[in-house]
Formats: structure tokens, C-alpha cells, sequence
């Protein structure tokens, strides 16, 4: 990686600026008071929200500045506060340079973001006003508070009478107003001009890397102190190659950062490991965690974001004295321009904070079910015929994928919409032959458009002034993969509506619906552009600087590919897009899949991209992977190997290699290599019942697919710095990936339950749930060691196929893991995995309960033996349900596993009685007892019950 090509804090003005401003106001001895004041008189609290004017003085007490304030305390428990600068609102500042950009702070970030969620309440009530303070109290039980200081302006949220988040009691607040550039060189003639009083050095010109920023604005940074009393961990704000638990980074010990976490989406070449340095995406979304109590923040602001955190002893604060945790966590959040605008979550559990995030800013997509099986990518395949070899080679080994991909080469000369006639005569022939086994195809298609003659795409960007443009107000030109080229605006609505006609069948012929789509480069990432992206004084649609939307660009990009592929089908037969991205915003949840970019063919590399997916999934964007095998460089056999185990339990697996590595399709591997590469690509087949249910309540709560220990074990301190296991969705299942060289075996925590104990989900071995660390073998030729903890029932799909589409109408099997009281519980969703259909109720839903028959709420028999029942969890059936469920009526049950299966049952006539409808039969099963260490077990064989029905089986 080229350090020099990225900024430090301090070669970012405002990062220097605002970390100065927090040494003054924190300095030892200081007398330091915040400058801002809420106006008491202007203070009003009505229909859910509270307005008033903060205003702020200059240190010399010659400026007064108004700054209006709304905090909305929303129907969910949040609450959103926003600060704004009058004088830029209302226009009456002067750019310079002659500068035709806007004069507000960006306002526009919301209309990309937030989908939902927005109600307020309108019965947040003020509790108390004074002169000195005001407090509300609001949420669904009215067990939050905010309680807002005039003087200096700050404001304690409280739960339950304690203060979770302090926002300005470190006085770091810091608006920075408008104001002309003073000239400060001496005119002959005329008397010395007066010396500043600041350091202005950064405010009116960057350089950086030999360009430029002019700042027409001046310097119009927001910053921000958010205090956590008592909580010990953060969690989120990704991306960055780091662990869960964000580090310190300022005064930390050795091993913490110096360096604050940064936010400015970027292309960054072969990237570091350990460092809290810009990565691809940004998702200003952090949870603070301590024992039984998560609370958050969402900073909703599109430009460059740096984010300090320090961890002190807890202050004395008697409102926070309660709360348990010895640790304070302080963090430090400051953007280069924009408004202040941040939603505070009060928890009190994770799930709480991103189910209300994910109403505000939408739900991850329901992929279609390919999108869920694995990819075949590498830069590139190079002819249709080598596509098609490919394709057949994985067939000949047995090797199961959905997609392959082609990379830019494809492409006549770098021109997107265009088909290298050469090397891909017929792209519809190779395509025909990926049908025949329901494989599909992804293409990639960048933001950057080709600058060359006789290309349409280029001619109708230009003359409809459909790009982005320089600070002149003329179409930019820079330099990526075509050579010279120019930028789609997606934020324009015009370039959206051009966008969209470009990928209609007959316009971009060779494409079929199985065609989708691949968004790259779009942070945007500009070779000769300052730190690789744009000029930050560049021009969007409504004149916006790009300094104001750097970070959510690549967003509205992907936002104009989704539905570009929802406009090239008939709207009444439409399917869900699939389009991965690189770069992303909080939202991109909503259009697909992420990927954690050039990552190197290292094991380190394997192992940060465990805590990096983890980090995506719990900021809401769950369908994120890492290149499997490594971007850069060669894997060796073991790494190839182990990471195809590792990330077949990525949400989204797909293999990826840079132009210049060696081929790697799993079937090139050597023998003893290939075979746990088949057997971890199987396995994820084999569970793809239970991933596509984990998304779809992903889909329907903001649920995360991977969870990590202090998610799913909120009260279990150990678990959380825990960031290289994890949880898939609901299902029980607890997974180590190998990710060490060498290494045969895992440590694996299982924190101390006494309700359940894990089962191998391999050999059934049983761990109790203790506390503590067990060594878990894990031969290379062996599996990824995956526990299967008590109280759970998973579906999945035994029959090796060549694609996910093969194994639509398969039968299933249920895994069921029993607790310690002999129950569990466990879901199924199905629907037909690519259109929009389920959103009608076109799905089965199905709800699995295992325990004695007087406890089964769903029983109307009292057998008092114990029973399996399936339950309905669609409460709404339509006429959507029934058609789909009557293409479903032949799929069955053809298994059902008990782990840890009663001693009892030894000695029983080994037959259960199976009920469907009106139907009763008796069924054989088999018995196993516990032995060494393992768990009994029992196999139900072709029960002969439908999955869609409902029905029990008595055992
Ligand atoms: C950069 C992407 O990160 C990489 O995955 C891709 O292969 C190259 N661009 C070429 O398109």
C-alpha cells in the first residue's frame, strides 16, 4: 500500500483543526467553557419535537452566530438531532473563486438514506423547563430522557433515570461558521493588516498529492464529543481492516491507534491490515456495549468523517454511577462540511439498535436464491469459450456453483454496453449453456464512461450533461481502467432515467435476465485523482460539492443499477436485482451484496475478513464476503484450502483473483486439497435452506446473517472482544473458521449457558456450555468446526446438485438439537427465490417445535409423550400463498435428526406416529445412544410429510 497516497489527521485540515480544538478544550488545567448556548427563549417543544436557536460566540466575543436546533423524538425510541447554520441556510455567504456551488450545509444525504422510521411522537413530553435546562421524556414506555443544558449546550440521554450518552460534556463541540477570507498580505501604501487570531492556514486552500482543493466555502467542518458513561466496547462504523472492538485512538496504550477512524470512501491498493485507516464504504453507525446494555449512534453526514475514541476510568457522574461499567468511552466525531445530524439509540439490547437503524435506513434485500450459492470470479475470463469451459469442468468434478462472473476485460476496450467482439462472439450462446444448469452470469459495469469518439454511451453523457462535473461547472475528466474518461452523475435524475434505458435487452444486447450485474470503482476511484477519488470541489446535480456527498456516491451509483435491472423486465414479471458493490453508505443494505475489495492472498488477510463481515452485519449490511483465496498474490494450497472452508460461511461466497494470479478453480487444485474444497462448498449447498432464512429475517428485522458473541450473548463479558467466531442467523450454529497457518485444530468459546449445551454439528460430540475454551479438531481434510447449540432446528437440503436451482423441488432434512429441558425451536422460509411475488405472501413460513406434547402451545392432544409439530407463521395467507404453495405441494421431508435424543427411547417400539391433515401413520425410526462423549441420536426416515403443511410427529 501507498501510505503517501492517503492522508494523515494531520494533512486533513479539518481533522487537524478539530483534534486542536479537543486539546484546547480538554487541556489540563484549562478553563475552557463550550461557545454555544441553546437560547432559552427560543426553546419550544411541540408534537414530538424540539426547536430552538444555539448560539454560538467567538472567542473574542465579536461573533455571534445562530445555529437552529431540532431534536425529533421519533416514534421508535430515537432520536434525531440536528443542528444547522443559519447564515449558509439562508445563502447570505459569498464563495469564492466565483464558485457556482450551493451555499447550504448538504441537506440532501437523507433523501438517500433514510426510508422509514420517522414518525414522531407526539407524545414526547418536556418533563422540566428552565432557564438552565429542558428535559423530555419520550420513547415507547417514556423511559428516556434527554435532558438538554442551555449553557453551554449539551445534552445527557438518559434510560431509566441513567445516562447512557453524553453528547458536548467535553465541550468538543464545533460548528465552524462562515466567514470571508480576511487578506492577510500587506498592500503598499496601506497599513499592515490585522494578524489572525487562528491558525487559518487550512482554511481557505488544501494540496494534497500535487492537486489542489479551492474550498469555495471556506471551512464549514461539524464536530461533535458522544460519550458513552460506563461502556467499554464500541462496535461498528465500518469499513476497516480492524478488530470488532474498536481501539483507542488517541493516549491509548501501545497496540491502540494514534490515528482516528476515518470515513472518506476510497480505493486503497493491497490495504493493511490492523489500522483504522478509509477503506471502500462507510456506515457511521457505532454501538456501545457493556454488560446487558447496548445503546448507539448514527451520524448521518456524507462527507470525509474521522471518529476519535478514548477509553477513561469511569468520571463520577452520579447519573451514570449506577450503571455498573468502570469504563468510559469517548468518542470524537467531526466531518468536513454538511449539517450535524445524529440519531441516538437507547437500546437497551443489539437487537433493539438495529432493528430501529434498519427501520430508518431499510432492511438488507432479500437476495434471489442463487445469489446465496457460491461465484466463480477471477480478472477475467477471457473468451465466451473459456466461460463455457469452466463450466463444464466444475460439472466433470462434481463441484457445485451458480455464478460466474466476468471482469472488465469482456468489454470492447474498457466501454461498458459493449461485448469484445473477438474474444465474446456470443454471449447469449455461452449463457444459453449456463441456463441449462440455472447458472447465471455477472458483468461488471463501472461509473467511469470511456472518453473516446464513436462511442453512444459517451455522446449522450456529454450532450446531455449527464456527468459529473469539475469546479468550473464542466464535465470532469480523469483517468481510470478506459484511459481518460468521465463520471455518470447518479444523483441527477436525468442521468438515473439514461441509466436505466442503457440496460433494456435490445439496448445492451447479449444480456438475458440471468445477466446481472457487478458495481466496481464506484467510491469513485480516479487514478490521478487526489487520494485516488475526486476532486472534492468537483460539481454534482444541484451544484453540490462533491465534498458534500463523497461518501454516499457510490450508493446512488448502485441505487441507478438496481433499478435499471428492474426496468429492463416487464413490471409485472419483474426479480429481484443482484448487484454487488464495493462502495457503500449506510442504506446500501437495500441494493445487494458488498464485498471487502483488493484484499492479498495472506493469511492475515483471511483472518481480518472474519471481523470486517462481522462489522458489515452489524451495521445493518448482513450480504457481505470477502475474495476467497485472496485478490493479490498466489495462495498456497493450505490457504486456498482454508478459505474456501472459512468462507463458505460468508453470507455472500465468492472466489476472486487479480489478472496477474495463477488460475485457481477449485477443480485445478491438487488431490487432497480439492476434496475439502468440494466438501466446504457441499456443505454450504447442503444448508442454503437455512441461509436463505436467516435473509429473510435479515430482511424483515435488520437481524443479522452473522452475529457475533456479544450480539447473540449480550450478558457474557468474555465473548466481547470475541471477533473469529460466530453465529449463522437463528440457527445455533457457532463456527471457528481455521484461519492460521498450520494449525489443525481451534479454541473455540462457549459461553456459560446452563439451558443448552452445543453439539459437533459433524459427530454430534457434546461441549456444555461452561465459560470456557475447548480445542476443536480440524484437520485440513476435514470440515470448518461448526457447533450446533441446543434449543435449535435447522432445515437443509442433502442431495449434491450443480446449482442451487437444481435443488428447488429437493427434499428436506430437520437437524434437531435438543436443549437441556428436551425442546427446540427452529424456522423455515421458502419462496420461489427470485421474484417479488413473496412480498403478496407467495411463501411458505414455517415454524418447527420440538418438546413434550403438553408444552407445545400448538398441541390439542395430551399424549404427554414428545412431539414435533410444524406451525404456520404466515397469518395472513392469499391467494399468492396458495398458488405458490401448491408448486410446492410434492416436496417433502425426507429426514428428521434428533441430537441428543432421550435415553427413554431406548427399548420403545422404534416407530413414531406422523399426523398430516386427517392422515395418521406409523413411521420406523432409528435409535442411537450417547457414547464417548457424543450425544445420542435418532433418525426419523421419509417421514412423508409435506414442508409445506402442517402436521406432527409423535415420538
Ligand atoms: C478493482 C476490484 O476491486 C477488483 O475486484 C477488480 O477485479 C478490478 N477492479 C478490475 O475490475
Amino acid at each position: 500500500m501507498k501510505h503517501e497516497n492517503f492522508k494523515t489527521c494531520d494533512q486533513s485540515g479539518f481533522c487537524k483543526r478539530n483534534r486542536g480544538y479537543a486539546d484546547k478544550a480538554t487541556a489540563s488545567g484549562s478553563s475552557w467553557t463550550s461557545p454555544y448556548q441553546l437560547d432559552s427563549k427560543t426553546v419550544s417543544v411541540k408534537n414530538g419535537q424540539l426547536t430552538g436557536v444555539i448560539i454560538k460566540t467567538t472567542e473574542d466575543g465579536t461573533g455571534v452566530f445562530r445555529l437552529p436546533l431540532t431534536i425529533s423524538f421519533l416514534d421508535s425510541g430515537v432520536a434525531r438531532i440536528t443542528v444547522d447554520e443559519e447564515k449558509r441556510q439562508k445563502g447570505e455567504i459569498e464563495l469564492r473563486h466565483g464558485s457556482p456551488a450551493r451555499k447550504e450545509r448538504y441537506n440532501g444525504v437523507q433523501d438517500w438514506v433514510i426510508v422509514g422510521g420517522l414518525t414522531v411522537d407526539k407524545d414526547a413530553v418536556k418533563h422540566t423547563s428552565t432557564e438552565d435546562e429542558t428535559i423530555v421524556s419520550y420513547g415507547p414506555k417514556k423511559n428516556f430522557q434527554a435532558a438538554i443544558k442551555h449553557a453551554p449546550f449539551s445534552i445527557d440521554f438518559r434510560r431509566d433515570k441513567e445516562t447512557q450518552i453524553k453528547f458536548n460534556s467535553r465541550g468538543l463541540f464545533n460548528m465552524e461558521h462562515w466567514r470571508p477570507k480576511v487578506d492577510r498580505e500587506q498592500k503598499e501604501g496601506e497599513p499592515a493588516p490585522p494578524e489572525p487570531t487562528e491558525d487559518e492556514s487550512t482554511w481557505w486552500e488544501e494540496s494534497f498529492g500535487g492537486n489542489t482543493d479551492t474550498k469555495p466555502k471556506g471551512p464549514e467542518s461539524v464536530g461533535l464529543d458522544i460519550t458513552f458513561p460506563g461502556y467499554e466496547h464500541v462496535y461498528g462504523i465500518p469499513e476497516h481492516a480492524g478488530p470488532l472492538s474498536l481501539k483507542q485512538t488517541r493516549g491509548g496504550a501501545s497496540g491502540q491507534y494514534d490515528q482516528p477512524y476515518r470515513l472518506y470512501n476510497s480505493d486503497v491498493f493491497e490495504y493493511e491490515m490492523d489500522t483504522p485507516m478509509t477503506l471502500y464504504g462507510a456506515i457511521p453507525l457505532m454501538q456501545a456495549h457493556r454488560k446487558d446494555s447496548t445503546v448507539g449512534v448514527f451520524w448521518l453526514n456524507a462527507a470525509e468523517t474521522w471518529i476519535d475514541i478514548i477509553k477513561t476510568k469511569t468520571s463520577s457522574n452520579p447519573l451514570s454511577l449506577g450503571i455498573g461499567g468502570t469504563t468510559d468511552t469517548q468518542t470524537h466525531w467531526f466531518s468536513e462540511s454538511g449539517l450535524l445530524d445524529v440519531f441516538v439509540f437507547l437500546g437497551p439490547t443489539p437487537k433493539d439498535i438495529i432493528q430501529d437503524y434498519s427501520e430508518l435506513t431499510g432492511y438488507s434485500q432479500l437476495p434471489q436464491h442463487f445469489a446465496l450459492g457460491y461465484h466463480q470470479c477471477r480478472w477475467s475470463y477471457v473468451t465466451d469459450e473459456d466461460v463455457k469451459d469452466v463450466d463444464r469442468k466444475f460439472d466433470k468434478s462434481k463441484i457445485p456453483y451458480d455464478v460466474i462472473w466476468l471482469d472488465i476485460e469482456y468489454t470492447e476496450g474498457k466501454k461498458y454496453f459493449t461485448w469484445d467482439k473477438d474474444n465474446f462472439p456470443d454471449p447469449l450462446g455461452m449463457q444459453k449453456q449456463l441456463d441449462s444448469h440455472g447458472r447465471k452470469l455477472v458483468i461488471i459495469i463501472d461509473p467511469h464512461i470511456k472518453n473516446e469518439g464513436n462511442y453512444p454511451v459517451v455522446d449522450t453523457l456529454k450532450s446531455q450533461n449527464l456527468g459529473i462535473n469539475n469546479k468550473e461547472n464542466n464535465i470532469f475528466e480523469g483517468w481510470c481502467w478506459p484511459g481518460s474518461s468521465y463520471w455518470i452523475d447518479a444523483f441527477n435524475p436525468s442521468a438515473l432515467a439514461w441509466w436505466k434505458s442503457l440496460f433494456a435487452y435490445a439496448k445492451f444486447p447479449g444480456t438475458t435476465p440471468n445477466t446481472f450485474l457487478w458495481n466496481d470503482m464506484n467510491e469513485p476511484s480516479v487514478f490521478n485523482g487526489p487520494e485516488t477519488t475526486m476532486p472534492k470541489d468537483n460539481l454534482h446535480f444541484g451544484n453540490w460539492e462533491h465534498r458534500d456527498v463523497h461518501n454516499v456516491n457510490g450508493l446512488t451509483f448502485v441505487n441507478a443499477t438496481y433499478e435499471a435491472l428492474l426496468a429492463r423486465d416487464d413490471p409485472k414479471h419483474q426479480r429481484r436485482p443482484f448487484v454487488l458493490t464495493r462502495s457503500f453508505y449506510a442504506g446500501s443494505q437495500r441494493q445487494g451484496a458488498m464485498w471487502t475489495g483488493d484484499n492479498l492472498a495472506s493469511w492475515d488477510h483471511l483472518e481480518a475478513s472474519i471481523p470486517m463481515i462481522l462489522n458489515q452485519n452489524i451495521a445493518g449490511f448482513s450480504f457481505s464476503g470477502a475474495d476467497v483465496g485472496g485478490f493479490f498474490g498466489n495462495p498456497s494450497k493450505e490457504l486456498q484450502t482454508r478459505w474456501y472452508q472459512a468462507g463458505a460461511w460468508y453470507p455472500f461466497y465468492r472466489a476472486h483473483a487479480h489478472i496477474d494470479s495463477r488460475r485457481r478453480e477449485p477443480y485445478l487444485e491438487a488431490s487432497g486439497y480439492v476434496e475439502p474444497i468440494v466438501q466446504a462448498l457441499r456443505l454450504r449447498y447442503s444448508l442454503l435452506p437455512a441461509w436463505y432464512t436467516s435473509f429473510y429475517t435479515a430482511h424483515t428485522t435488520g437481524e443479522p446473517v452473522m452475529r457475533p458473541m456479544w450480539y447473540v450473548h449480550p450478558s457474557d463479558e468474555a465473548g466481547f472482544t470475541i471477533d473469529d467466531q460466530f453465529y449463522v442467523g437463528d440457527t445455533g450454529l457457532l463456527v471457528k473458521p481455521v484461519l492460521k497457518e498450520g494449525a489443525t485444530s481451534v479454541d473455540i468459546y462457549l459461553p456459560p449457558l446452563t439451558t443448552a449445551p452445543y453439539y459437533d454439528y459433524f459427530t454430534f460430540e457434546t461441549y456444555p456450555g461452561n465459560g470456557k475454551t475447548v480445542r476443536l479438531d480440524a484437520p485440513l481434510e476435514g470440515h470448518t468446526p461448526v457447533l450446533m447449540r441446543g434449543g435449535h432446528i435447522l432445515a437443509r437440503k442433502e442431495r449434491p446438485r450443480k446449482s442451487s436451482a437444481l435443488m428447488k423441488f429437493d427434499p428436506y432434512t430437520l437437524v434437531i438439537a435438543l436443549d437441556n429441558a428436551g425442546r427446540a425451536e427452529g424456522e423455515l422460509y421458502v419462496d420461489d427465490g427470485e421474484s417479488f411475488e413473496y412480498q403478496k405472501g407467495a411463501f411458505i413460513h414455517r415454524r418447527f417445535r420440538f418438546g413434550s406434547s403438553s408444552s407445545s402451545s400448538s398441541s390439542d392432544k395430551e399424549s404427554g409423550g414428545l412431539l414435533l409439530v410444524s406451525e404456520d407463521l404466515n397469518t395472513s395467507p392469499t391467494k399468492q400463498t396458495t398458488a405458490f404453495a401448491k408448486t410446492m405441494k410434492d416436496v417433502r421431508v425426507e429426514k428428521i435428526v434428533i441430537i441428543g435424543a432421550p435415553r427413554e427411547w431406548e427399548g420403545r417400539k422404534d416407530v413414531v406416529v406422523v399426523e398430516e391433515g386427517e392422515k395418521e401413520r406409523k413411521v420406523a425410526f432409528t435409535w442411537k445412544g450417547a457414547e464417548k462423549g457424543r450425544a445420542g441420536w435418532a433418525v426419523v426416515r421419509d417421514p412423508g410429510v409435506r414442508i409445506g403443511r402442517g402436521w406432527r410427529v409423535e415420538f
